[in-house]
């Protein structure tokens, strides 16, 4: 990542933790559920969602972004909750994330299902809230987000994972399916709803939406392959767990060369997507993400 794409980085991800840091502390909350919600949203994400959807908006015109900064939050705030439940004992059953404890190891696990709840509740909130932007524009890109994170889409790739978990029996189009669902649909709709805030016309829209779907598979390959091949602590969560698990990812049901061969070509076929895109730094940003997101999972050597 070059030194100009590492700054905005920095500069949007400060934007999107001032604006969470500032997110459930007022009264009215029970105390219990508002520091659960706190612990796990603050602990320390990449941010890397809210960052999509901050950067296609500008790079699809929009000037002042600090006018959909609620909306980028809220889908922080979705990605969250699902990063607590999926920890949770009745699904991946993981001790770890993002460094600390899960969230049903620092509080119970009633109070991490409702941290969930509330965190995603909320997010619509938020998301709500843009009131600068055009009520038919918001709407939609709301929609956009909403179908992404349900049955059709995080919830439903979720179910998929459970339903095969402890048999590793899936065919590479059901991994396939699996992957689009339960990681790649919200990282696609983070960049398209930015391209919809910024009322971008349908042909950039199509170009957002063809580099959010080849890097949201590409991303949950590089999730796969670095549960394999990185430690613990490199990625502040249990490491090897998903062999353990019996979970059907790209490296159990393709192996390791060929999981990196595939998570190659998609993380070129979303840097080739923004090719026709202005030439803006914004533009710059997404395709470094690109490498940022693939580039341990293509390096380390176990
Ligand atoms: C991890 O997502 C969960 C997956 C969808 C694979 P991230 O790697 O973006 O996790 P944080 O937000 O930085 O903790
Ligand atoms: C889960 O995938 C993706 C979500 C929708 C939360 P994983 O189960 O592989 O995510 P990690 O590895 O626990 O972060
Ligand atoms: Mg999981
Ligand atoms: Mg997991
Ligand atoms: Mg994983």
């Amino acid at each position: 990542m070059d030194d100009n794409s590492k700054e905005l980085l920095g500069w949007i991800q400060n934007q999107v933790e001032a604006y969470l840091e500032a997110c459930f502390v007022h009264e009215g909350i029970p105390r219990r559920l508002a520091s659960a919600m706190r612990y796990s949203l603050l602990a320390g994400g990449k941010r890397i969602r809210p960052v999509l959807c901050l950067a296609s908006a500008s790079l699809c015109g929009l000037e002042e972004t600090e006018d959909i900064l609620p909306f980028a939050a809220g889908i922080e705030m979705i990605h969250t909750y699902s990063l607590i439940h999926d920890d949770l004992p009745a699904m991946d059953d993981d001790d770890l994330r993002r460094g600390k404890p899960s969230c049903h190891k620092r509080f119970d696990e009633a109070t991490a299902i409702l941290a969930g709840d509330g965190l995603l509740t909320e997010a619509f909130v938020h998301m709500a809230a843009c009131h600068r932007c055009p009520p038919e524009v918001l709407l939609r890109a709301m929609r956009e987000v909403a179908v992404a994170a349900g049955c059709l889409g995080m919830v439903g790739g979720q179910q998929l994972d459970m339903d095969h978990t402890g048999r590793v029996d899936m065919t590479l189009p059901d991994l396939q399916h699996m992957h689009a669902l339960k990681t790649g649909a919200l990282i696609r709709a983070a960049c398209v709803s930015g391209a919809r805030l910024a009322c971008a016309d349908t042909d950039r829209i199509a170009s957002i939406a063809a580099y959010g779907e080849a890097l949201g598979v590409a991303f949950q390959i590089a999730d796969d392959i670095l549960d394999v091949v990185a430690d613990s602590a490199e990625l502040g969560k249990t490491a090897g767990n998903d062999e353990k698990a019996g979970k059907n990812t790209y490296p159990t049901v393709l192996g390791l060369a060929e999981s990196r061969d595939i998570l190659r070509e998609r993380s070129e076929a979303a840097r080739k997507a923004l090719e026709d895109l202005p030439d803006v730094p914004e533009r710059t940003l997404l395709t470094d993400m690109v490498g940022r997101i693939a580039q341990r999972a293509l390096e380390v050597r176990k």
